[in-house]
């Protein structure tokens, strides 16, 4: 199940200004269910639950039980929208030290990442890593021609299978791409690879529940038809006509606009659980991305509690109040540790004996929101059962029909990214890639 609760955020909103915000939302609804406001070519997204299912699962899943079955390592070539996705999937739903637990017969291969970044020395110690170990590539990318998977593809390649046949390629690579258009697929159709569509009306960002996540995520034994289920079951909630009591994703949306007209200029999602960091990382990219153009965003920024407590706590208590929060919480651990006793108390904690990690754990989180609400920063939660695949499938489907609303009510168009191409433009004229210009400065 996920619940939100906003009650500690009502000191900084009144109840009627929700009332005031109703048509507005209702004409965002209107826009995005009807499938006809800025971005509409991209809403595929809204129907994923109900189209990833059948055949389409059944492929992944035949893919990844393949890939488990004749490899040891797994490395997933992607960036941004082809990338986080399958990351928080993995590391929300796994063991804390996968890779350092013994790989046993019919146990997941270890997962590594590839073309997030263009570091020569991390691409270095992934081959030395890799080299010599039967390893199959999950190549990302729905152009084909973003710059940085394209060459950590080129480099794996070439160092892991150059010497390899062509039916070694048809192997032991993996094509998420684009289901007409782009290099990469036309590359497999050349060398006759497995491939996955990332359907056309669905844009990078809000493509996780496509084989762009979910392939990755099978391959790490998370249960994709239960993680689908869970989107599927928030999709039917959120449908509801608007009713007095809004749904979960309009209260966030609502929440996260209210606050903002009121000059909290940065959200910062946190979670009590160090797993859900790439979560968080998705989350950023989903509403940075959708919500940050013309002028206008929130900005969204990221913390793991309690350690960030030591770190960022001070700032967030007392520093500018431009800040609210949202916090992840699961109402359960998957397994419970007991705190020991010890009789000589010399770190005084002995009244913890025999108390359970969560609660502390819980306490430090309720403690926290009072603080931070007293200090003049808006605090809301959302809160998860438990940490499985069914639950991560709501929370991300909350997410994603919660950006776009909120950004549709913000008035810009929550599917585009115009201004990631600037950096690229000058960075291609730099590298004299042809029909780029000459480079726009050589002062730095
Ligand atoms: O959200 C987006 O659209 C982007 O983050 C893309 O996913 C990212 O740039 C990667 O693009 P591609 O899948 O074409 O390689």
């Amino acid at each position: 199940m996920l619940n939100f609760n906003d009650n500690l955020t009502q000191t900084f909103i009144g109840a009627h200004e929700y009332g005031q915000m109703r048509e507005q939302l209702q004409a965002a609804r209107n826009l995005l269910d009807g499938r006809k406001g800025p971005g509409s070519e991209s809403t595929g997204w809204l129907d994923l639950p109900l189209l990833m299912k059948g055949e389409s699962l059944e492929s992944i899943r035949h893919a990844a039980s393949r890939i488990r079955d004749q490899f040891e390592v797994l490395v997933v070539v992607g960036i941004g929208g082809s990338y986080l996705g399958a990351r928080a999937l993995i590391e929300a739903l796994s063991h804390h030290f996968s890779p350092f637990l013994s790989q046993e017969a019919g146990s997941s291969p270890r997962i590594f990442f590839a073309g997030q970044q263009m570091s020569a020395d991390y691409m270095n110690d992934l081959l030395e890593v890799i080299r010599g170990k039967r390893v199959a590539l999950n190549v990302i990318s729905k152009s084909g021609r973003t710059t940085e998977p394209a060459v950590a593809f080129r480099v794996l390649r070439d160092e892991l299978f150059g010497r390899f046949s062509k039916d070694q390629l048809a192997k032991s690579l993996f094509i998420t791409t684009d289901g007409e258009k782009g290099a990469l697929r036309q590359y497999a159709r050349e060398y006759g690879l497995t491939a996955f569509d990332i359907p056309e009306d669905v844009g990078g960002r809000y493509s996780v529940l496509t084989p762009a996540g979910l392939l990755p995520a099978a391959v790490a034994g998370i249960d994709i038809g239960a993680l689908l289920e869970g989107a599927g079951e928030e999709r039917a909630r959120s449908l509801a006509p608007l009713a007095e009591d809004l749904v979960p994703a309009d209260r966030y949306a609502l929440d996260r606009i209210l606050l903002h007209r009121k000059g909290y200029l940065a959200e910062i999602l946190a979670a009590y659980e160090p797993s859900m960091h790439s979560l968080i990382e998705w989350w950023k990219q989903l509403f940075g991305e959708s919500e940050g153009k013309d002028r206008r965003g929130i900005l969204p920024l990221g913390a793991g509690f309690t350690t960030d407590l030591h770190s960022l706590g001070q700032l967030i208590q007392e520093g500018p109040r431009i800040l609210f929060e949202t916090v992840i919480r699961f109402e359960k651990p998957v397994k419970d540790v007991v705190i020991p006793s010890d009789p000589l108390d010399l770190d005084e904690l002995e009244y913890l004996a025999g108390k359970t990690m969560s609660l502390v754990n819980r306490r430090a989180f309720e403690g926290t929101a009072l603080a931070h609400t007293e200090g003049g920063v808006p605090n809301m939660e959302i809160v998860l059962t438990e940490k499985t695949p069914f639950c991560l499938g709501r929370l991300i489907y909350f997410f994603e029909r919660a950006c776009a609303l909120s950004a549709l009510m913000s008035g810009v168009n929550p599917f585009d990214q115009p201004g990631v191409e600037t950096y690229k433009r000058n960075m291609f004229s730099l590298l004299g890639k042809p029909g780029y210009g000459p480079a726009p400065s050589d002062s730095l």
